[in-house]
């Protein structure tokens, strides 16, 4: 199993700080490698929440998440760090693209970690110096290249987010997800601001690259439609996961 959730409980304060509401309950969920699943469920059903505990940006109340033969309530926030930029690629609502970065270099900011490890510590605008190369750079560039042909945006490589659509926000948004080859994919709402056909184009690509490169994904949805070409859906009610 790659992922697995047991007897998840998480519960917030309320604003005033005096009462607290539970939002998952003994929730349990388990994700084979390669699967792809959705999670539909109301407005405010604990979706993002879930995810988020997921995708270890937040803990859990009580319960255990295991990853990749990890306890990840186990771990210090380094590690965390560390699993989450090797071993999980996130596309958001908003895509949270750096406006400042080219797509190219959008889609390459995750590996600058993971090739200069150890070396130097790098910042974005190190990306656009010409001349700082590795051997582990060059192939992250490569792929991208190779990830960002796929999805049709060979000819966008330098353009910046503002003279992007909306589409090609999310598609860059995808393949920056998956430049690490992550073990698992999570996707909140990803087609939430695309119109039908957009919308349908982006989530065969997820499910096209989830085949292709072989990693699990998990896609927080409304679209029945999306959902659809996941091999199971889950929905999200009263702080548990159902099988639909
Ligand atoms: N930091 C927080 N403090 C208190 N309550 C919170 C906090 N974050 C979320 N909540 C509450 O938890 C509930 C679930 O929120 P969540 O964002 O997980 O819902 P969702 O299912 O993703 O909804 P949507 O479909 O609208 O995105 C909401 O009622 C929200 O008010
Ligand atoms: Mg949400």
């Amino acid at each position: 199993m790659l992922l697995e959730l047991k007897n998840i409980e998480k519960k917030y304060k309320t604003p005033s700080g005096e009462d607290e509401i539970t939002i998952l309950k003994d929730l349990s969920l388990q994700v084979s490698p390669g699967e792809a699943i959705a999670i539909v469920g109301p407005s405010g059903s604990g979706k993002t929440t879930l995810l988020n505990i997921i995708g270890s940006l937040d803990k859990a109340t009580a319960g255990t998440v295991s990853f990749a033969g990890k306890d990840l309530t186990a771990l210090d926030d380094r590690e965390l760090a560390k699993l989450r930029n090797l071993d999980m690629g996130f596309v958001f609502q908003l895509h949270h693209l750096l406006p400042q970065c080219t797509v190219l270099e959008n889609v390459l900011v995750p590996t600058i970690p993971t090739m200069t490890m150890g070396t130097v510590r790098w910042n974005v605008g190190m990306l656009k110096k010409k001349g700082v190369r590795s051997r582990n750079a060059a192939d992250a560039e490569d792929l991208a290249k190779k990830l960002l042909a796929k999805v049709g945006l060979d000819k966008r490589l330098d353009y910046f987010p503002a003279q992007l659509s909306g589409g090609e926000l999310q598609r860059t948004a995808v393949v920056r997800a998956l430049i690490n080859k992550p073990k698992l994919v999570l996707a909140d709402e990803p087609t939430g601001s695309l119109d039908k056909d957009s919308s349908a184009n982006l989530g065969q690509l997820l499910v096209e690259l989830n085949k292709e490169e072989g990693a699990a994904l998990i896609v927080v949805t409304h679209s029945s439609e999306l959902a659809q070409l996941m091999d199971k859906t889950y929905n999200l009610q009263n702080g548990k996961l159902e099988i639909c």
